[in-house]
C-alpha cells in the first residue's frame, strides 16, 4: 500500500544500459556497433521519459572500470560520445533537456571534456527533464571525490554534508533503478543514492529496450510497497484507531 499515488511515479528512473556488447555479438556485429545502437534506444527512453513526465532520468554510460575493455572498444566509446553530443544536442534543447555528465573528468581527454562542458552549459537554461548521462563514473569515485572535497573545505563530514558533495547533488535520489541485459548486480553504480532504491532486473538488452519495456518497468515499480524501515501497517493512509475499527467490525 502507498501512502499517495503520486508515489507511483518515479521522480527518478536511473538505468544500467547493459547488454550492447551481447546485441551486436548476436548479430555477427562489431561491439561497437551495438553501442551505436544503445545511443538509439536512449533516444527513445528519453522520449518516453518526457512524454511521461518523469523529470529526471540518470543512465550509466561509462564506468570506472570500462576502461579495461580492449582499446578499440574504449576509443570507440569515447568517439561515439562526441559524435552523439553533436548529433543529439540541438533535439535536446528543443525538448526542454538538461544534460548533466557526473563522472571523473580528470581521466578524459581535453576534447571529450570541451565537449561535455560545453553541452552542459547549452542546455543548463531547460528545465523538462534532467538527463545525467554517467560518464567516467563509478560509486566508490563518487563517495571518495565527495569526502575528499570535505575534508579539503575542512567541513563536518555528515550524511547530508557528503550528498550535497555528490555528483548526483542537484536531483534527488533515484526512486527506480533498471538493469537490461540480465545480470542482477549494481556494478559500482549508484552506492549511495540507491540506499532506498527500487530494482527492476530485465533480461531485455539495451538496444531493445523501447517505450514498452519502460512501460512494464513502471508497472513493476507501482505495485511495490516503499516502507523506507517502516512496518507496512504504519503506510496505510487509515489512521491506527480506524484500523484496529475495522478489525473489530471484521
Ligand atoms: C553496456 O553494454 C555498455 C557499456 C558498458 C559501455 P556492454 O558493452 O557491457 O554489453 P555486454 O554486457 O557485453 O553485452
Ligand atoms: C555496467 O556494465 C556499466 C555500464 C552499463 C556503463 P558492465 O557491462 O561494465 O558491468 P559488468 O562488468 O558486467 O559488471
Ligand atoms: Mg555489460
Amino acid at each position: 500500500m502507498h501512502t499517495s499515488a503520486s508515489d507511483r511515479v518515479p521522480a527518478h528512473v536511473a538505468i544500467v544500459m547493459d547488454g550492447n556488447g551481447r546485441w551486436a555479438r548476436r548479430r555477427w556485429l562489431p561491439r561497437v556497433a551495438g553501442h551505436k545502437q544503445g545511443v538509439e534506444a536512449l533516444r527513445q527512453v528519453v522520449r518516453a521519459c518526457l512524454e511521461r513526465h518523469i523529470p529526471v532520468l540518470t543512465v550509466f554510460a561509462f564506468s570506472s572500470e570500462n576502461w579495461s575493455r580492449p582499446a578499440d572498444e574504449v576509443s570507440g566509446l569515447m568517439e561515439l560520445l562526441s559524435l552523439a553530443l553533436q548529433r543529439e544536442v540541438p533535439s535536446l534543447l528543443d525538448n526542454g533537456v538538461r544534460l548533466h555528465f557526473p563522472g571523473d573528468r580528470a581521466g578524459l581527454s581535453a576534447r571529450v571534456v570541451q565537449g561535455l562542458e560545453a553541452a552542459e552549459e547549452r542546455t543548463a537554461h531547460n528545465q523538462r527533464l534532467v538527463l545525467n548521462v554517467c560518464f567516467n563514473y563509478g560509486g566508490r569515485w563518487d563517495i571518495v571525490q565527495a569526502a575528499r572535497q570535505l575534508a579539503e573545505r575542512g567541513v563536518e563530514i555528515t550524511e547530508d554534508s557528503l550528498s550535497s558533495a555528490m555528483a548526483l547533488s542537484h536531483v534527488p535520489d533515484p526512486d527506480l533503478l533498471i538493469r537490461t541485459g540480465g545480470e542482477t548486480r549494481i556494478s559500482n553504480f549508484l552506492l549511495w543514492q540507491s540506499a532506498y532504491t527500487e530494482f527492476v532486473f530485465t533480461d531485455t538488452l539495451w538496444p531493445d529496450f523501447d517505450a514498452a519495456a519502460l512501460d512494464r518497468a513502471l508497472a513493476e515499480f507501482a505495485q511495490r510497497e516503499r516502507r523506507f524501515g517502516k512496518t507496512s501497517e504504519q503506510l496505510t493512509d487509515a489512521p491506527a484507531s480506524a484500523v484496529a475499527d475495522t478489525r473489530l467490525h471484521a
